[in-house]
């Protein structure tokens, strides 16, 4: 009984949210770099204003965030400390390719991630790469408009062969796109689309998902063929959606919004576009434009496991009422759950309920590769911070996860929870919606020294490691 003996334990985080350094070893700038924190952020990250440079009005905290690019080493020290077996982390695409469309890669970017590797292999420390965090060249953007150009899926595949090929023996798992799904709700964000006033904004994102989806599959074959020890998932921003009621419409609204976001696991995982999208494309007169062969890729290079994000459920109703969109996805409000600091609603047995869902609709294993409590630590002079809440959170999701794999038979690989070390938003681009193990001492505006301390919480998810997932107290 329990998790499997090789069950990877660790940590996420992604290139812009922890790096800075965005000016450095001949990186170029990304749509990530470009989204400010405060009021203005939420229109940059929908696509709604267009912030292709920075401006003095405002402050932009990936282009600092929290060092990583000159501290990776003492970073990985500490979560070797906690006992980590996996770190899950992104590669920033302008490292590789500044612009996007170079022939050449850029061998700066190639070598801090081949040190970064390598520290992580110094402690047996498995990498989990996502290739893309939300990221894309700003080239890409202002020459090609980003993944709605099909030129996008060639330079993706370009920088595909070249990690694949470079990292051979350093890496085996690989994430195609961070939050596939996200791209919907946050286009700018999560696929570096503006979307203009003359545009159909389905017709743009959908076309954009096609071209990540043809990519992805291209990724797969090409992982597979480098090295056939290498394994490739999709990653799903998860969290089911509930019925607000028993209405019979609001469950049907349910299965819709739940619909919604498994399409690109559908098309990831099965290998081909579901009837209930294709009759959607139908009826809202969404067009795709495929090239020959796409659906062949699609259908032969499907994902070896599926990954996805964990942080709440949600509650649909076809009552308009009662949606609020605190966050990127509008939802109701579950009046049996408690919220965060944030209005996130802390749900742990939704992750069991998520988990049997994805397992009995893929069943292919599972990779739980984010979760985790973004809340207001206040730290003593040492930077120690009593995080009881935090350990409270995770302590039931671990609980209903073990159960997930013990009650109900879901075969899961690991849990990366998110943000071992205080980092960058990507919601709000605060510092203070802090997730770490670690803490960071450094506020929404870059003030700081970047000094890391050790959490409450850092001697607990030792423990838990240590125990493969027994000892919880
Ligand atoms: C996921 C992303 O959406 O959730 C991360 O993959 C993100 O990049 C995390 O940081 C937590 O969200 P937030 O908005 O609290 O940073």
């Amino acid at each position: 009984m329990g998790l499997r003996k090789d069950f990877l334990w660790g940590g996420a985080t992604a290139a812009n949210q922890l790096e800075g350094a965005y000016n450095e070893g001949n990186r170029g700038l990304a749509n990530v770099d470009l989204i400010p924190v405060g009021e203005d952020r939420k229109d940059v990250v929908l696509g709604k204003r267009k912030m292709f440079e920075f401006d003095d009005e405002h402050f932009y905290p990936a282009k600092g965030a929290i060092d990583f690019y000159h501290r990776y080493k003492e970073d990985i020290a500490l979560f070797a400390e906690m006992g980590f077996t996996t770190y899950r982390m992104s590669i920033a695409w302008s490292r590789i390719f500044p612009v996007g469309d170079e022939e050449t890669p850029n061998e700066e970017g190639l070598k801090f991630y081949e040190d970064v590797f390598k520290e992580c292999r110094k402690y047996n420390i498995e990498p989990l790469v996502t290739i893309t965090h939300f990221d894309c060249p700003m080239g890409l953007v202002e020459k090609y408009g980003s993944w709605r150009s099909r030129k996008l899926v060639s330079f993706y595949e370009r920088l595909c062969n070249v990690i694949f090929n470079r990292y051979k023996g350093l890496v085996k798992y690989w994430l195609t796109f961070n939050e596939i799904n996200v791209i919907l709700h946050a286009p700018f964000m999560g696929g570096g689309l503006y979307i203009g006033d003359d545009e159909n904004p389905e017709q743009s994102k959908y076309q954009a998902i096609h071209h990540e989806l043809v990519a992805s599959a291209i990724a797969t074959k090409i992982a597979h063929e480098v090295d056939p020890e290498n394994k490739v998932g999709c990653m799903l921003a998860a969290g089911v959606y509930y019925p607000l009621t028993c209405k019979p419409e609001d469950v049907f609204e349910a299965h819709e919004k739940n619909r919604e976001s498994y399409f690109f696991i559908d098309v990831q995982s099965r290998g081909y576009y579901p009837n209930y999208a294709l009759k959607k494309f139908e009826r809202e007169g969404i067009n795709i434009i495929k090239e020959d062969g796409d659906d062949e890729l699609l259908r032969k290079y499907t994902v070896d496991f599926v990954s996805f994000s964990y942080y709440q459920t949600r509650c649909a109703t076809v009552d308009k009422s009662e949606l609020t969109d605190g966050n990127i996805f509008a939802s109701a409000k579950n009046p049996y759950l408690k919220s965060s600091e944030w209005g996130w609603q802390i749900d742990g047995l939704g992750l069991r309920t998520t988990l049997n869902t994805l397992y009995e609709r893929y069943q292919k294993p599972l990779f739980i590769v984010e979760n985790g409590l973004g809340a207001v630590d206040i730290p003593d002079e040492n930077g120690y911070v009593e995080d009881d809440y935090r350990i409270d959170y995770m302590r039931e999701h671990i609980k209903h996860m073990i159960d997930a794999v013990d009650l109900d038979g879901v075969d899961l690989l690991g849990y990366t929870m998110w943000g071992p070390i205080d980092l960058v938003s990507a919601g709000t681009g605060e510092m203070k919606k802090r997730y770490g193990f670690i803490y960071v001492d450094r506020d929404n505006y870059g003030n700081g020294t970047l000094k890391r301390s050790r959490k409450k919480s850092f001697y607990w998810y030792k423990k838990v490691i240590a125990s493969n997932g027994q000892d919880l107290d």
